[in-house]
């Protein structure tokens, strides 16, 4: 089946007197890969639900390939779902359980084509269903326990069994809400990456809900932002990396998270902080504003602000060193650096810390992105 669009137009929806979802619009294009991302509770199981039909929006449409489907029944949509709280037939083995949207796809087959549904020999359609079952347990790593039943399985590789049942089916669109979160770290890197070559081997369109900004980053040509039910910035992992739309953007994305400097916008435009020109100037009116600094983006530098060391982290091929600034001790700074280097500390636990100018992101009061200039002597 060749990949539908999803769109949604102004949805809303609210339980009780809580405004869940406020005025969504998106565009999933067909065949890309988008996740939705954001704190636990801004509203990204909601969404999907409202697109699975699960759900009823109390305003605004939604449409698959095109189709107004606010009417139409979650059986009827052609989804493929795998949600945070699989349900799987206990009573069935793993085999049957990943075969059921198969059976009755053919069940299903009579009414609306009724020649070939009597036509297929039932031998040939039964190797065709075990086949493809066996291809969906082997790319998820669960062959093995076919003929296994729910209970007798732990809860990772429950998950594995509702993935493989949604990804036998040809369905418009996949939609997956966390579906990797039961899984152990490095089986969730590995799941990643057979979910990422299935979505280039299908081309169809993913639908993908995730707290985890990893799974976010590495697999989805767009991401959606969401935050207390609105959508804050909408772009590709590049951009909401390189040019968060907003300081929530900013601080949800990137590990270790974005440091942020507290400056002032003079009238003058010059931007400074603790009553040093720090070499960037903004159009922005004059007042309080918040620069992002990245963690690589920081540099030790003789001419910088002055730090202390509280905690140097091993991750391997790159350490994190916390620390606050000397002048404030609120402010709190994450360095990345390769563990391969010194720290480069003195004695006392102190150094000095510099930024690349051109790539810290402004942020006004409201917490909004801003345009930030380096003149040249700065920036050279
Ligand atoms: N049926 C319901 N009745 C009342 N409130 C609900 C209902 N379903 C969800 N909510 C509330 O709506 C908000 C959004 O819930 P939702 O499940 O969409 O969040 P989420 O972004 O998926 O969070 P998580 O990452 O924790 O899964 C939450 O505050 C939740 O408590
Ligand atoms: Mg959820």
């Amino acid at each position: 089946m060749t990949p539908q669009s999803l769109d949604l137009v102004g949805v809303g929806k609210g339980f009780g007197a809580d405004d869940i979802l406020k005025n969504i619009d998106l565009e999933v294009r067909p065949g890309e890969f988008l996740s939705l991302v954001g704190m636990s509770g801004c509203g990204k199981s909601t969404l999907l639900r409202i697109v699975a039909g699960l759900e009823r929006p109390d305003r605004g449409q939604v449409f698959i390939g095109g189709r107004d489907v606010i009417d139409t029944d979650p059986s009827d949509r052609n989804l493929a779902m795998v949600f945070q709280s699989y349900a799987l037939y206990p009573h069935m083995t793993v085999r049957q359980n990943i075969a059921t949207p198969l059976r009755m796809r053919r069940l299903s087959l009579p009414a609306r084509l009724p020649l070939v549904g009597r036509l297929a020999a039932p031998g040939a359609v039964k190797a065709e269903i075990d086949r493809s079952v066996l291809d969906a347990a082997q790319m998820l790593q669960i062959d093995h326990l076919l003929d296994r039943k729910p209970a007798q399985l732990s809860g990772g590789q429950r998950q594995r069994v509702a993935l493989a049942r949604a990804l036998v089916r040809s369905p418009a669109a996949f939609l997956m809400d966390e579906p990797l979160s039961n899984l152990d770290a490095k089986l969730r890197a590995h799941m990643r990456d057979e979910l990422a070559a299935l979505h280039r081997r299908l081309g169809a369109t993913f639908l993908y809900v995730t707290h985890d900004q990893v799974e976010a980053m590495t697999m989805s040509s767009r991401i959606a932002l969401m935050s207390e039910g609105r959508i804050e910035q909408l772009g590709t992992p590049d951009e909401i990396y390189t040019r968060p739309a907003t300081l929530t953007v900013a601080r949800f994305i990137g590990v270790p998270t974005i440091n942020l400097l507290p400056v002032r916008i003079g009238g003058d435009g010059v931007i400074s902080a603790y009553g040093r020109d720090l070499g960037l100037r903004s159009h922005h009116a004059a007042g309080p504003a918040t620069l992002g600094l990245r963690a690589e983006d920081l540099h030790r530098s003789d001419e910088g602000f002055e730090v202390r060391i509280h905690r140097a982290e091993m991750h391997g091929a790159d350490r994190f060193i916390q620390c606050t600034l000397l002048d404030d001790a609120s402010v709190r700074f994450t360095l990345r650096q390769s563990a391969r280097d010194d720290i480069g500390a003195d004695g006392d636990g102190r150094m000095r810390l510099f930024f690349a100018p051109e790539r810290a992101h402004l942020f006004d009061q409201s917490g909004l992105r801003r345009e930030l200039r380096v003149p040249e002597k700065a920036a050279a």
